[in-house]
């Protein structure tokens, strides 16, 4: 705690009073600040994850892009609102992590709850007004643009076909019984990612992981939408996923569409969407449990995680 107060005091000028871990999320810890300046939210990416790379890489492109959102859409206080250096950078690292300061949010994350009828409508105003917004904003999106493809494939197939050896004696036993259908999923995903590349489809600003512990309704009664890290310029099924099994689908939609009247989802590239995340979610697993320093009950938990989501890949 002393190397992170003396960071936020080098960096951010901040006199950090007490530090207290939160429960964080799935790709960083996180700590509540609390200073004679206010609270703030810390979110630490350690550097000895394997995942910290891909989920730090774009910080500096997609940060900015939430703050223009911030001050030019009806997005304004629905957004974490960043801190940034001293330098006026977007975030700080030394040797073990990089770090990201949020001014704290009081409120409650919705988490395991299910969303009310009117976080319902609050949430589907909030996407459909993110979904007004491309590349025409005055900010660059480029490094943020979809491309369709599926950098981890590569090594999956490896570790799946040769490496698995290397894994631990259940979880090889877990991808040999499901060996065909693993192959099936990385097959179409390899086919849907050729095709999608070749078209010209719409793109726009999406989130890309809208799950409930990514929203919080803040003691203000506004609901906000955090964990910008996925932001994408992508077509808008990458954010439309993630409604299409809820019961609160079609309500959901109706509210959409009275901003984006003719709207009809894309099955192909939903398809590609739906495929994608569950066969990351399975190789962030597999990464974890190659190449993440974990003792036994994280590795017993990682195991857990991974044979629920093998085992669905039928369903
Ligand atoms: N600015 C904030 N203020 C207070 N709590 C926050 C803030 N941002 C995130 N949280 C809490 O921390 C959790 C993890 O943060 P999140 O940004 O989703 O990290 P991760 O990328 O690890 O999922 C959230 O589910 C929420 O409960
Ligand atoms: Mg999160």
């Amino acid at each position: 705690m002393d190397k992170m107060k003396h960071l936020l005091k080098v960096k951010y000028d901040l006199e950090a009073a007490k530090i207290v871990p939160q429960r964080g999320g799935w790709a960083a810890l996180a700590f509540k600040v609390y200073s004679g300046d206010g609270s703030f939210f810390l979110k630490v990416y350690e550097k000895s994850r394997a995942s910290t790379p891909k989920w730090t890489a774009l910080i500096d492109q997609y940060v900015p892009i939430t703050v223009w959102l911030m001050h030019n859409s009806q997005l304004r206080g629905r957004l974490p609102v960043p801190v940034l250096t001293q330098n006026g950078d977007y975030k700080c690292e030394d040797d073990e992590g990089i770090y990201l300061l949020y001014e704290y949010i009081e409120g409650e994350t919705v988490g395991d709850k299910e969303l009310t009828g009117d976080q319902v409508e609050e949430l589907s105003k909030m996407i459909a007004e993110l979904h007004l917004y491309g590349e025409e904003i005055p900010v660059e999106t480029k490094a943020i643009k979809e491309d369709f493809a599926v950098p981890f494939l590569a090594q999956m197939r490896t570790v799946v076909d040769q490496a698995i050896d290397e894994l631990p004696y259940e979880v090889r036993e877990l991808i040999q019984s499901h060996m065909v259908q693993l192959m099936k999923l990385m097959d179409s995903i390899e086919k849907l990612s050729a095709d999608l590349m070749k078209r010209n489809l719409k793109m726009t600003l999406c989130h890309t992981d809208l799950h409930n512990w990514n929203l919080m309704q803040s003691s203000s009664r506004q609901l906000m939408l955090i964990d910008w890290e996925g932001l994408k310029l992508a077509p808008v099924e990458a954010d439309l996923m993630f409604f299409i099994d809820k019961p609160y689908y079609h309500a959901f939609m109706t509210n959409y569409r009275k901003v984006h009247n003719e709207f009809a989802i894309n099955p192909d590239v939903l398809q590609f969407y739906q495929d994608r995340r569950k066969l990351e979610d399975i190789w962030e697993f597999i990464e974890q449990i190659l190449f993440d320093r974990q003792d036994a009950q994280e590795r017993a938990e990682t195991i857990s995680h991974l044979s629920r989501e093998i085992r669905e890949i039928n369903s």
